[in-house]
């Protein structure tokens, strides 16, 4: 079915509400807490496991109202239901957009009547049989029976990928670390900056190690280039320990034992000398910022065991009924989808800070990057036409409460509005006292977690409330001081509990926010699924590569601005 043309969000009715709730309003969360004493539990709501309190956002119940309204008036629910009944949504690309078929499994659970096809495709089908060949080879490795050309096993697994197939592998891989098994590490290389492949190769043994070339396209210039890095170090490794004999067959048996391929461009896989058995495909319909729960998730099988992927799907799967199957006053995703929407187009926010509680997801916010920005940062809508409102804002973050010692001055007494979200779990994977205390508020035998959720309670309560000036001057602060301690309050922020850190709650977690991420696209007008802004800096790379590297022509054949620059490079390098 043809995709229909986008509504105009300022075309809308709701749009003008907002926009007259924008002119009229002033927010005051201390006042709106004060006189409504539910409106903390009113505006709190379950999303699976997670508890997501979205009372502190600038927002009064007509405006979330007047938002939810502009969800329908933009036909978010007819986009929701061609995005997981397989439509190609994504028009500039002609395809499906069906990460959310990746966790609909297991094949089991799924009643014949409801198994998906797509242009003839069984895709639950298809779906399973890949987990099962993943998890088998996760499997394999973990257990040791996978054997390196020396019949060694294996002792360090190497993903190599960038974008979609790097960021998710390893922002799950460093929030499950509890779950990892002992004695196999895992390790990513994604830049093509040399330092990348050298370090995380400098001191393994390469009868132990095993390679994951995991590409979407398999034609990434950093992925490709670093597996031929590590094909090259590997293979000269084993010639050294006498290994392998120089002739073809030696070699193409080495790799075959320890290189394997995730990738939707199988035949390449083969070109590279990769047994086509070893390697794991998945769809042209998973974009790589959605691949995660693919394939491309292969290392976190070994990292962490094939039953922990299955949790970690479960979880995306049950946000994914949140999403697909909650009204929008209540639905988790679209709310917090909606609220970006307020910040971005009518209060002016130009970014956003996702601030985990949880040292485990010190990757989480480096992988929504990509998800978000490089899903909403278009300037054009999916017909084509100029979008008619700001797009993707700049998401960012850290986690607290390092992030606390670092931007948040800006936050709380900045000028820019930046609405957060703060993430934490109630139970920690580490559990620690601090026995001694420090004599003061700490007291001795202080569960260190609670200190640490302490201040995640607490920021937020600064900057829903901030101080006023006659609060500071009651500190006894001089009077030259006070304009500078004083704390604006009015700094939205949206509260993510969860019970623990799980694969289930992980996986929730994620979906979450692919699914914000849509609705907000949709309001836009966008394709979200598509990344064309990321062709031109390579397809330029490539001209200007012969430049670098002392080709005159190419040189000259460059704009004043970059011949400067490589001149400058190249006298630097030593005159190339
Ligand atoms: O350059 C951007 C991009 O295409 C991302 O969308 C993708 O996740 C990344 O490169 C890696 O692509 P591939 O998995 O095909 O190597």
């Amino acid at each position: 079915m043809a995709m229909t043309k986008p509504i105009d969000a300022k075309s809308t009715l709701a749009w003008s509400d907002l926009k007259d709730h924008y002119k009229n309003y002033q927010a005051d969360l201390r006042d709106w807490f004060d006189t409504d004493p539910a409106r903390a539990e009113r505006l709190s709501y379950q999303a699976g496991d997670l508890f997501v309190d979205l009372s502190k956002n600038l927002v009064t119940d007509e405006i979330l109202g007047d938002l939810v309204r502009l969800a329908y008036e933009v036909g978010l629910p007819e986009r929701i239901e061609a995005m997981f009944s397989g439509e190609k949504i994504n028009v500039t690309e002609g395809r499906s957009v069906l990460h959310t078929a990746l966790r609909r499994g297991p094949l089991a659970d799924i009643a014949d009547a409801d198994r998906l096809h797509v242009d003839g495709q069984d895709v639950d089908a298809d779906v399973e049989a890949e987990l099962e060949k993943v998890a088998a080879f996760a499997t394999k490795v973990r257990k040791g029976t996978w054997k390196g050309v020396t019949r060694k096993r294996i002792k360090t697994v190497v993903n190599i990928g960038i974008g979609g197939s790097d960021l998710g592998p390893v922002m799950i891989y460093e929030a499950l670390a509890p779950y990892r098994q002992a004695g196999l590490d895992v390790r990513f290389v994604s830049n093509i900056d040399p330092t990348d492949v050298a370090q995380k190769t400098a001191d393994l043994d390469p009868e132990t190690t095993l390679f994951i070339v995991a590409s979407k396209t398999f034609t990434t210039l950093e992925t490709l280039t670093n597996a031929r890095l590590a094909r090259t170090w590997l293979l000269d490794g084993l010639t050294k320990a006498g290994a392998v004999k120089k002739t073809a067959a030696s070699r193409k048996a080495a790799v075959r034992k320890h290189f394997v391929a995730v990738s939707t461009a199988l035949d390449k896989v083969a070109d590279f000398g990769i047994d086509p058995k070893n390697a794991f495909g998945f769809w042209d319909w998973v974009g790589g910022r959605y691949s995660v729960d693919s394939a491309i998730g292969t290392a976190l099988s070994v990292a962490v065991g094939p039953v922990a992927f299955r949790e970690l799907l479960a979880g995306f799967k049950a946000m994914d009924h949140h999403f697909r199957t909650t009204p929008f006053h209540q639905n988790v995703p679209v709310l917090m989808g909606m609220l970006n929407i307020w910040y971005v187009n009518f209060m002016h926010a130009e970014s956003h800070a996702v601030l985990p509680y949880a040292q485990q997801l010190h990757r989480f916010a480096a992988y929504l990057q990509q998800l978000t920005m490089e899903s909403n940062g278009k300037s054009v809508r999916w017909d084509g036409s100029a979008v008619t409102t700001h797009t993707g804002e700049v998401f960012w973050g850290e986690p607290g409460t390092n992030g606390q010692h670092a931007f948040y001055q800006l936050i709380h007494q900045g000028t820019r509005l930046v609405p957060a979200d703060f993430i934490a779990v109630a139970n920690p994977a580490y559990g620690l006292v601090d026995e001694d205390g420090d004599g003061g508020a700490v007291k001795p035998g202080a569960d260190v977690h609670e200190l640490f959720l302490a201040n995640f309670f607490a920021q937020t309560k600064a900057l829903a409330f901030g101080k006023t000036a006659a609060e500071v001057r009651a500190d006894g602060t001089p009077e030259s001081l006070v304009p500078a301690k004083v704390f604006s309050g009015n700094r939205p922020t949206t509260s993510i509990l969860a019970p623990a850190l799980t694969p289930s709650v992980l996986g929730q977690l994620v979906a979450l926010y692919e699914h914000l991420t849509f609705v907000q696209g949709i309001v836009w007008g966008i394709n979200s699924f598509d990344q064309f802004g990321v062709e031109l800096g390579k397809k330029l790379a490539m001209e200007i590569a012969p430049a670098v590297s002392g080709d005159d022509a190419a040189l000259n054949a460059q704009d004043a601005s970059t011949r400067s620059l490589v001149s400058k490079y190249r006298e630097l390098r030593g005159a190339k």
